[in-house]
């Protein structure tokens, strides 16, 4: 009669052990979360696959109704030089100071969105991405104002001179020394 309640007991001690560990772990203050150290194994590559899944799963499947329009890429360059550049710089275009600093890094915005769909770019820039420096722009933007800003990373690979210098000026720019 006793046998019985063995192995259900253990599994049930094991299932605690495997919840609490990890969160005692975190109460003792032993993981280093400063900016400035690389993470962990399980952050480095659960956090991304958690993250890539979620946007997926959220993302419409709708396609940018101002993609090619000159108008709404103008409108969408003045919000990436206000709200995007310092973090995320642009082809040719460094980034400013604080996003040498950011953990996880920014990625440099430009070619390697090729292959990202419109509604998942959307979903990023409207909603942000938690615990990372990727604000939420949703409650600042409107809809309209978020394609537009889409339209103009599409617009990225391409830029002038002109537009090329007006960001990197907005960054602090290549005049900024210490
Ligand atoms: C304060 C810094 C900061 C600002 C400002 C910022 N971002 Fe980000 N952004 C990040 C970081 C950091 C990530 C990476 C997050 C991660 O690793 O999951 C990111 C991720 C992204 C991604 C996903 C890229 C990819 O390849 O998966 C897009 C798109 C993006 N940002 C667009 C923008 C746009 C557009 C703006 C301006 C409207 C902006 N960001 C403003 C820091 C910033």
């Amino acid at each position: 009669m006793k046998n019985r309640w063995t192995m259900p007991l253990s599994f049930v001690a094991g299932i605690l052990v495997t919840i609490l560990v990890p969160i005692l772990l975190l109460a003792s203050g032993v993981v280093n979360m400063g900016a400035d150290v690389q993470p962990g194994f399980i952050e480095r590559t659960l956090a991304p696959l958690g993250r890539d899944r979620s946007v997926e799963k959220r993302a419409s499947t709708e396609k940018d109704p101002y993609a090619g329009n000159p108008t709404a890429i103008a409108a969408g360059f003045d919000h990436y030089r206000e709200n995007c550049v310092m973090c995320h710089g642009a082809p040719g275009v460094a980034g400013a100071e604080l996003s040498k600093g950011l953990n996880p890094p920014a990625p440099r915005l430009g070619n390697g969105e090729k292959g990202t769909p419109d509604g998942e770019l959307f979903w990023v820039i409207k909603h942000g991405i938690r615990m990372t420096a990727m604000p939420a722009f949703g409650p600042t933007h409107t809809d309209e104002e978020i394609w537009k800003i889409v339209a103009f990373i599409r617009h990225l690979p391409d830029l002038t001179k002109a537009e090329r210098d007006s960001l990197q000026a907005a960054t602090g720019g290549e005049a900024h020394h210490h």
